[in-house]
């Protein structure tokens, strides 16, 4: 399968299960105009559901790059393994099933992309524990600030109010993303 028809098979599902929150088409769009932009050599991804956001970066991704997905569920780790099997780009996508916040200390970097969706509350804890391994001029794109602002207010704090980046939320009417670049 192609990597848009297994997109698309996912939007589908995901609009038959309410409970299956993918960054979806409209925000996609965002997302992978920012990596084909970008063209980063490696992602961190923190939240991956069952692999809609990382494949729709890999599509975009230059031929060496690749991904390191942290994901908490076991059974949501397994079932993205399968369709980044069927998208074809399991062999430039690492999948780490944990925490986030325990996860992070213990990868390899340098990371020049960051894509963040998780616990919304823990996405601060997220960015702190990656920037010792964040490139200079990294670019980190945080889902869902729209949606839930009052969890992600301390994140939006430290990359807008002198944490080191230049950032800007781009309004989605129900919800926004943010894009960082650090400095
Ligand atoms: C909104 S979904 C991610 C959607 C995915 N990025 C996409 O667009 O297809 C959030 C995911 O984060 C995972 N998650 C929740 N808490 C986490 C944590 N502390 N560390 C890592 N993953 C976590 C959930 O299991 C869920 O799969």
């Amino acid at each position: 399968m192609s990597t848009a028809a297994v997109l698309e098979k996912i939007e589908a599902l995901s609009k038959k299960q309410s409970g299956l929150p993918i960054l979806g088409a409209r925000k996609g769009k965002l997302l992978a105009e920012v990596v084909r932009e970008a063209k980063p050599r490696h992602i961190l991804e923190v939240g991956t559901l069952i692999g809609y956001s990382a494949i729709l970066m890999a599509a975009e991704l230059p031929p060496a790059s690749r991904i390191t997905c942290i994901e908490l569920s076991a059974d949501n780790a397994a079932k993205a393994r399968r369709n980044f099997a069927e998208a074809g780009v399991a062999d430039r996508i690492e999948v780490v099933v944990g925490s986030g916040k325990a996860v992070i200390p213990t990868l390899k970097g340098p990371f020049d992309f960051m894509f963040i969706d998780a616990a919304k509350e823990e996405y601060l804890d997220y960015l702190k524990a990656a920037e010792p391994k964040l490139a200079k001029n990294a670019i980190i794109v945080a889902d869902n600030v729209g949606m839930f602002r009052k969890e992600v207010t301390p994140y939006l704090d430290h990359v807008k109010k002198g944490g080191g980046y230049t950032s800007e939320t781009h309004d989605f009417g129900s919800d926004a993303v943010e894009v960082s670049r650090r400095k």
